[in-house]
């Protein structure tokens, strides 16, 4: 059946309410989207698996919510300041800003990876083959800069006086700088981790591929801090611990695989991304990074605080290693989008457009469907009461049923109550499932427990 394009599914989300352009009646405005009241539920159980499985489910990992806006100089410790930035390249002719390794990559289809050259070295590749602009055609580039993608804002209340700040690009710097108070007040022994989830801000310019790449995106991460003897197994443990997080959301190992970096930042010790089979190509979901102690060595120098770790043992005192794990949670929103994303030809000759999504991250887990809108609509609210104590449930009462079950499946709802007249006479409805359309029945006191078991994430 017909192969999944973005703009096809940026198309059903716009229809089905899962997510809308930014500012749209305005024209938009680029690498913005807006989450709908479908796309919000979405994207808040993916943060929720995440959380629980590498927060609840680890006692040695700490949550935290820190601020956005930092103190300009925990970016001046983490290098964004100075040397933040991305390769890029304007097109002299139709005024668009570009990556020049992205330009690059795609032109080689991925096979020459742009991650060790230089800006010469990649000026030299694209005049080579001459690559031309993938908007306008032409070849007419600006030479390759470094562009600081950070937004700047400024606090004070008089111009003059105005302090500039930035809005964090991670979220990371607030795990880092709260490593002592997280230790100190949770008595946490080395090896432990600190994790968040949160909106972070670049200053990206991209060709447009939805929720990929965007301006304001939220991060989950999570930053594990250990003894250098043990940080590679740390490192090992959660590469194969990110992708069975994936794995269990119902993505297929064939459209995942992990990308080992050649080239590693001097601190780093290792580096991995998980990349998935996007419409767009192998990209990274998500990066997984053993950073040595620079960051909190870093942090020790520029805030003049002392960052070490006192053994309670063994009274070693010594700086830990970190081993961060990061993924953007709009980023894995979209993959499980692609993925659950089918359409089906029905035995009727009728197509289906389904989102089999994980039920756990399924927007609504289950809709009340009266067969008859006026003999069984009462009853068919009185199930409704039940079933939205406990879980996010639609009501449809228009249209066919086959509509109305359509409908569900563009959204990925697991199960579909219908109220018919053995529901007025016996307490009895049809549970509809989503995947393989088969019906069974239900008494109305079994059906809370029924769905709670199907839609629960281990
Ligand atoms: N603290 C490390 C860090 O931020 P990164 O590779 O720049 O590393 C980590 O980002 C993850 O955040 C990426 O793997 C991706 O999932 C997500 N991400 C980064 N930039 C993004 C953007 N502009 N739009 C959406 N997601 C983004």
């Amino acid at each position: 059946m017909g192969k999944l394009t973005m703009d096809k599914l940026v198309a059903l989300c716009k229809n089905r309410g899962i997510i809308f352009p930014g500012s749209e009646i305005y024209g938009g405005f680029a690498n913005t989207w807006d989450f709908g009241p479908v796309g919000v539920e979405l994207k808040n159980n993916v943060k929720r698996a995440w959380w629980k499985r590498f927060v609840q489910e680890d006692n040695s990992c700490f949550g935290l919510d820190a601020a956005i806006l930092m103190n300009p100089k925990v970016w001046e410790a983490s290098g964004h300041v100075q040397s933040f930035g991305d390769p890029k390249m304007d097109c002299k002719n139709c005024k668009t800003r570009h990556r020049a390794d992205t330009i690059i990559e795609n032109f080689s289809k991925g096979t020459v990876s742009a991650e060790g050259m230089t800006n010469e070295q990649m000026e030299e590749y694209i005049a080579i083959h001459d690559i031309k602009c993938p908007v306008c055609g032409k070849r007419d580039w600006t030479p390759i800069r470094k562009f600081n993608p950070m937004f700047t804002t400024s606090r004070g209340t008089l111009e003059e006086d105005a302090d500039k700040v930035y809005l964090r690009p991670e979220t990371c710097q607030g795990e880092y700088v709260n490593f002592l108070n997280v230790q100190r007040t949770m008595r946490a022994k080395v090896p432990f981790a600190i994790a968040q989830i949160g909106k972070s801000f670049r200053n990206e310019i991209t060709p447009g591929n939805f929720l990929f790449r965007t301006v304001e995106f939220e991060q989950m991460e999570l930053q594990m801090f250990c003894k250098e003897e043990s940080s590679m197994d740390i490192y090992n443990k959660y590469k194969e611990k990110a992708l069975q997080f994936v794995k269990d959301l119902n993505v297929k190992e064939e459209n995942l695989r992990f990308h080992d970096h050649d080239k590693l930042a001097h601190y780093a010790k290792a580096a991995c991304d998980i990349q998935y089979n996007f419409p767009i190509g192998w990209q990274e979901l998500n990066g997984i990074h053993h950073r040595s102690t620079w960051d909190l060595s870093r942090h020790q120098e520029f805030s003049g605080k002392n960052m070490s770790y006192t053994d309670p043992i063994t009274n070693e005192k010594y700086i830990p290693n970190v081993i961060e794990y990061s993924i953007g949670a709009d980023r894995l929103t979209l993959l499980l989008l692609c993925e659950a994303y089918e359409e089906q030809e029905l035995e009727d000759g009728e197509t289906r457009v389904v989102m089999h999504f994980h039920p756990a991250i399924a927007p609504y887990k289950v809709a009340v469907m009266p067969l008859i809108k006026k003999t069984h609509g009462e009853k068919a609210q009185e199930v409704l009461n039940i079933l939205n104590k406990e879980f996010m449930t639609q009501y449809d009462e228009s249209g066919s049923i086959g509509k109305r079950y359509r409908r569900q499946d563009e959204i990925g709802t697991p199960y579909c109550v219908t109220i018919d007249d053995d529901t007025l006479n016996n307490n009895t409805v049809t549970v509809r499932d989503r995947d393989t359309m088969e019906q069974i029945v239900l008494k109305i006191d079994e059906l809370v427990e029924y769905i709670k078991e199907k839609v629960k994430f281990n």
